[in-house]
This record gives structure tokens, C-alpha cells and sequence, in this order.
């Protein structure tokens, strides 16, 4: 059963200044208790806002490390890679060291990406926080729904994505899920029947990620409906 905190604010603007706010204090609570803060950022549009407010954020630096949760099969320099949306955003204006930066290099295709960020993850017992979007359908990462993934894969290699483009790789549910904290971004109507189905039990992909302390959703009025 999945454990959710529902935390709802006018708009999409107060979303992402809790949501900043939330990260900014869990990275100082992590840095001072492990001397890391381990965060997966989120791809899509929704965490734009938030990175922003970080990038004009103070921080620790140079004790985070950053990993995602999916990345489409593009080359690495495309404009539509969620390493490209983190990069303009936010960390191209911060001090975070390039080798605590683990990009999914799912230029190399999906199998190879995926196999290679194993390998990544293999030493992370648990992430400190991780982010997640939801697309109108309920799926998060690039977890669809209908779609059967291993059950013991850490990181999938995803061919049929109903989202463009249709190879990606993404973290699995179980590994999204070893995480000291999780916040789910949503906002928009156009997301308000999934969040409508997720209240009423529905097990979309977003009700798969189910971390020990439970999932906290930050949404605006418009997705809350
Ligand atoms: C992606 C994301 C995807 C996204 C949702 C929501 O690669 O597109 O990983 O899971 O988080 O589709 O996208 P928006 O934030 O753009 O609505």
C-alpha cells in the first residue's frame, strides 16, 4: 500500500517554491548527517520552475550528487534530453563537481544505457531525494501503464514509450523507490483525471513507487481539481 502526503497550493509557482524549499533542507540534513546529499532529479517541463529556484539557491554544493530517474534515447546534445532541461536550468549554474553529475548515456541506445547505470547505481544504497513527475496518463519516469518491466531490473531499457520518443531508460519502481525522501511535482489541469484516478486507488505507475516514509505530492489547484 503506498503511503501519500498530499500537499496542495494555488498555483504551479507556490508548488515549486515548497518543493525547492523541501529539496534545499533535506540537502542540509543529508551533508550533515552522510556528507552527501543524493538527489534524482525528474525529467518533463513541471521541475523547470523548481531547478531555477535552486540554481538561485545557496547550497553545499559541492556534496551533491545527482543521478535521474529516465532519459530518452536521444544524443546527448538534443534539445529534448532531460539532461539538457537540468543543465540550462540548473546545473550549469551551480558549483555541483561534473563527476558527481551521473548522466544516463542513452546516446549509446537503450540496452547499453541501461546496462551501463547499473553499474552506476549499484553502489547507492539508498538516494536522499528523489523527484518525479507524472504525465496525464499517470505514468512517471518512463513507467507507462500496460507496460510489464522485470521485476528485478534496477534500471530498465524502455522501447515502446507511448510518450516521445519512444526508447528511453528509466529507474525501475523498486529502485525509485529506495529513497529517504520522494517528491512527486504536479501541476496543470491536464493532469487532473490522473490524479483524480491515483485518490480513488487506481494503481497507476505513480502508485508503484513506494518508499518506507511514503510519497509526498506537491499539486497546484488546477491538477487537484
Ligand atoms: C519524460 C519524463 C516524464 C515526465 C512526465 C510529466 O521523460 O518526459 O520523465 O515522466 O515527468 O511525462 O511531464 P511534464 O512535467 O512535462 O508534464
Amino acid at each position: 500500500m503506498q503511503k501519500i502526503h498530499w500537499h496542495s497550493f494555488a498555483t504551479a509557482e507556490k508548488v515549486a517554491a515548497a518543493a525547492s524549499q523541501q529539496i534545499l533542507t533535506a540537502a542540509e540534513q543529508a551533508i550533515k548527517e552522510r556528507g552527501v546529499f543524493k538527489l534524482v532529479l525528474a525529467g518533463g517541463s513541471t521541475p523547470d520552475k523548481v531547478y531555477h529556484l535552486l540554481s538561485e539557491s545557496r547550497a553545499d554544493w559541492a556534496n551533491w550528487h545527482i543521478y535521474y530517474g529516465d532519459e530518452r534515447c536521444l544524443p546527448a546534445d538534443h534539445p529534448e534530453r532531460n539532461s539538457q532541461m537540468a543543465q540550462a536550468s540548473l546545473l550549469g549554474k551551480v558549483a555541483i563537481p561534473a563527476e558527481q553529475i551521473h548522466t544516463m548515456p542513452t546516446e549509446l541506445g537503450p540496452e547499453p544505457a541501461a546496462a551501463a547505470y547499473r553499474e552506476v547505481i549499484a553502489g547507492v544504497d539508498s538516494f536522499d531525494t528523489v523527484l518525479l513527475g507524472m504525465g496525464e496518463d499517470g505514468h512517471t519516469a518512463s513507467l507507462f501503464p500496460g507496460h510489464v518491466n522485470s521485476p528485478d531490473e534496477t534500471v530498465h531499457a524502455i522501447y515502446n514509450s507511448p510518450k516521445p520518443p519512444p526508447e528511453r531508460v528509466s529507474l525501475s519502481a523498486k529502485t525509485l523507490s529506495q529513497t529517504r525522501q520522494l517528491l512527486f511535482l504536479v501541476t496543470g489541469e491536464g493532469k487532473r483525471d490522473a490524479v483524480q484516478q491515483w485518490r480513488q486507488g487506481i494503481i497507476l505507475p505513480v502508485a508503484l513507487i513506494r518508499p518506507e516514509s511514503g510519497v509526498d505530492v506537491y499539486v497546484d489547484a488546477a491538477a487537484l481539481g
